[in-house]
């Protein structure tokens, strides 16, 4: 076992790699060369990806995809997706090309409501809080102003502060529970700001006007925004979802709504159903530099808000008419934190017209919506395994070495056969005799 390291973080980047290498690795040169081939030769961006986090040794890449030919209200997007998945991105493009000649994807933020909280526990009486809160909540928002000013001036900033009381479920427990419109930024930073502020005038002002003690125990955003909603649809007649891999189309959107009702009920369904929604939500969200951990929280925690995890997504088959929908909660800035940092954030960014948040919120729902449409389609006709593994093709020839050549020859014999990891295994050895 190594012995325990002090100083760490004091050390420069090369130090750092070289206890590593001394600590963990038998061969040292091997490790060093695959971590430093990393490295990008322009200083310059390789200093601003350092000093993204803390104790950087190199990078780590994940490539960058797109699915272009995603018609949102009536708008066209070329859509940036990071991910390391094969078949994520041609199911997106797949998607976006079969609603393309379908009408396309129609979308709408529903609300923009975000969320933070004082967390405090008080022994008094309710009733003195409550006086004491009607009291205090002008100043806890004119001590803010300082924070709010430039969010005001844009048409944002505090929405209101509410005294929660919730000892009903934890001793002496209360909460600030404010709501925030952050307009283009995801707001993290401006309303964690606001909340320790909050905190600050609150425990000032209780220490000279309450009996009982009031301890602030924490002051931090919540990642669960279910009033930071949007909804994206696609909606054709039920004859028209005929097409090369769909013959029979009442057949296949009956089939189709019994999926979708599966995962409405079935939470084991459900996590997988809402993993594909995820892949193409994720992918997005990160080539967007968004935070995705953040996005998932919340948009789990909306999955199961009626007291089971259930599908995000939803289907009817009406009056002939076929309709897929999607409704989620999505917390996303397009300035502020990496947005104007990261060279392929700024990439993505521009390739989506330099969207507002509300503008991204739409287009992620659609990837999202997009990825869930795929995933189902195949599910109910082919099997999702004949696309995947085509896609996952590469892969496998890429870890037996397979050069140029034997790839393009295994990609003409997989054409009329099944892939699976065995035929590929066999098909290798035989091809190499
Ligand atoms: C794989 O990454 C995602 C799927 O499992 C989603 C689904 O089952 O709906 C294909």
């Amino acid at each position: 076992m190594p012995n325990a390291i002090s100083g760490f973080s004091k050390f420069t980047k090369s130090e750092k790699i070289e206890w590593l290498l001394d600590t963990y690795f038998n061969d040292k040169n091997a490790a060093r060369t695959l971590v430093t081939q990393y490295w990008n030769t322009n200083e310059k961006l390789q200093k601003l990806h350092d000093e993204f986090i803390e104790n950087t040794i190199t990078n780590y890449y994940l490539p960058l995809g797109v699915a272009p030919n995603f018609s949102i209200n009536n708008t066209l997007y070329t859509i940036p997706m990071a991910i390391e998945e094969s078949s994520v991105v041609a199911a997106a493009s797949k998607a976006a090309k079969f609603w393309l000649e379908r009408g396309g994807f129609k979308t709408k933020v529903l609300s923009t409501e975000k969320i933070g909280q004082v967390h405090f526990t008080y022994a008094g009486q309710f009733e003195a809080l409550q006086v004491f809160f009607e009291s205090v909540k002008p100043l806890l928002i004119s001590e803010s102003s300082s924070i709010t000013k430039n969010m005001e001036k844009r048409g944002g900033g505090i929405l209101d502060i509410e005294l929660r009381d919730r000892t009903n479920s934890l001793e002496n427990y209360y909460q600030l529970h404010a709501t925030f419109e952050t307009l283009d930024a995801m707001g993290a930073n401006f309303i964690n700001s606001c909340l320790e502020q909050f905190a600050k005038t609150l425990k000032r002002e209780a220490e000279a006007h309450l009996d009982e003690e009031l301890v602030v125990v924490m002051s931090i955003l919540s990642n669960y925004v279910p009033q930071c909603l949007v909804r994206a649809e696609v909606s054709c007649p039920v004859s028209e979802l005929a097409s090369k891999d769909i013959k029979n189309p009442q057949l296949f959107a009956a089939k189709f709504k019994q999926a979708v009702n599966i995962a409405e009920v079935e939470p084991f369904r459900a996590v997988t159903h809402n993993k594909g929604i995820m892949n193409g939500i994720d992918a997005v969200v990160l080539a967007t530099g968004n935070d995705f951990r953040a996005v998932e929280a919340g948009v789990h925690a909306y999955a199961a808000r009626n007291g089971q995890y259930a599908s995000l997504t939803h289907c009817s088959v009406e009056n002939n008419t076929f309709k897929f929908w999607i409704e989620i909660p999505l917390a996303l800035g397009t300035v502020g934190g990496l947005t104007s940092l990261h060279p392929l954030v700024k990439f993505a960014l521009e390739l989506l017209e330099k969207p507002s948040a509300k503008e991204l919120m739409q287009i992620v729902a659609v990837a999202g919506l997009a990825q869930n449409f795929a995933a189902v389609k195949s599910l109910t006709t082919t099997g999702i395994q004949e696309g995947h593994m085509k896609m996952h093709l590469m892969n496998i020839l890429n870890q037996f070495e397979a050069t140029s050549q034997e790839k393009a020859q295994l990609i003409e014999h997989f054409k009329t056969n099944v892939v699976t990891h065995s035929a590929v295994v066999e098909a290798i050895e035989k091809l190499r005799g």
